[in-house]
């Protein structure tokens, strides 16, 4: 579906009601499964973006501000580096303040005469926070595009010129290495030689750093990750006792990954109406919810390789906790 909102702001929707697979069917084989799952796309309703937000402003939380501090000392020369680009493209754009970072360093080239294309699983953020930066931008225009990050590659506007192609904040994490590769690799074989893919990686740690990060204090996280209950409970009519669920968030060594799960409290059986069908928790049994995956820069460039990109230029933190990459094209060979 496209709408016309403003000369300025086209606002497209993926037809949801193509999708192969319905929420209900997802949470009906997570919840088969010998080890019970959910995908974390289904974190993003608007309560648990809001909540996604105010995980970014946590004291733990040192990703989205150390990335921040690197795009503010390196967007330009990111934006030097990447060439005389007409176009952002960003997957997982969120509320859209890092993108500014970068708007305002592709802005001193061509202040009027910019593409922003951001994509987002949730409309509703995308679609307030496109509004704003169309009134803080009067040069810009955005095709912003609400679908899951492999819809929205076959809904991309044509090109017209270079691309910088943003998957920011450590999004990449959450796929499995595999699955990043092939998405990295689906965003390749769009790109002309000239079009360059910014990636930020959440980079490998002491674990003594990475958990709280995961599992904060004031138990931001912990309402995050619950909110997926909330979630099945109200639109599949489920009764998930929230309080017979803990939050915990491991950080599994041989995966180089933090695990978010849900664990059970104590045996019991929930009954989710839209499925006409009960589900048996054992006591310590576990529903898991994400992965976060921390890379260090060799295996990162393993896996871009794999994806026919190279990494041209990254850039870092002092601790070096984050890093940014800037990956262009492997040119394939006649
Ligand atoms: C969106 N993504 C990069 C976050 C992360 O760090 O993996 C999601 C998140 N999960 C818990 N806290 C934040």
């Amino acid at each position: 579906m496209t709408q016309q909102m403003d000369t300025r702001l086209r606002f497209l929707e993926a037809d949801v009601s193509r999708s192969p697979e319905s929420f209900a069917d997802v949470v009906a084989e997570g919840l088969s499964a010998a080890q019970k799952w959910l995908p974390c796309r289904y974190f993003y309703d608007e309560a648990g973006s809001h909540l996604f937000e105010m995980i970014c402003d946590l004291p733990e939380y040192y990703l989205t501000r150390t990335e921040r501090a690197i795009l503010d000392t390196h967007a330009d020369a990111m934006l030097k580096a990447a060439g005389d680009i007409s176009a952002l493209v960003e997957f997982g754009s969120g509320s859209g303040c890092k993108t500014r970072i970068l708007l305002d360093a592709a802005g001193k080239n061509r202040p009027n005469n910019l593409s922003y294309i951001p994509v987002d699983i949730s409309g509703e953020f995308l679609y307030n926070s496109s509004r704003a930066l169309m009134q803080d931008y009067p040069g810009l225009s955005i095709t912003a595009i609400a679908a899951e990050y492999n819809d929205a590659i076959s809904m991309l506007p044509p090109r017209s010129g270079p691309r910088l192609f943003l998957f920011m904040g450590s999004n990449v994490g959450n796929f499995d290495p595999c699955e990043a590769a092939s998405f990295l690799a689906r965003i390749r074989s769009g790109m002309h030689s000239e079009d360059r893919l910014l990636v930020g990686i959440d980079l490998h740690k002491h674990h003594s750093h990475l958990e709280p990060a995961y599992d904060d204090a004031a138990g931001v996280t912990s309402r995050f990750n619950k909110n997926l209950l909330k979630r099945i409970n109200r639109e599949l009519g489920a009764n998930f006792d929230l309080d017979q669920f803990d939050h915990h968030a491991p950080f599994v060594d041989h995966h180089s990954r933090i695990e978010m799960r849900l664990v059970s409290q104590r045996e019991q059986t929930v009954r989710i109406a839209a499925l006409d069908r009960k589900f048996t928790f054992q006591p310590e049994e576990y529903i898991h919810t994400e992965n976060s995956h921390k890379y260090s820069h060799a295996a990162f460039s393993r896996l871009a390789l794999e994806a026919g990109l190279a990494i041209e230029n990254s850039w870092t933190d002092e601790r070096e906790w984050f890093a940014v990459c800037l990956l262009k094209p492997i040119e394939a060979r006649h």
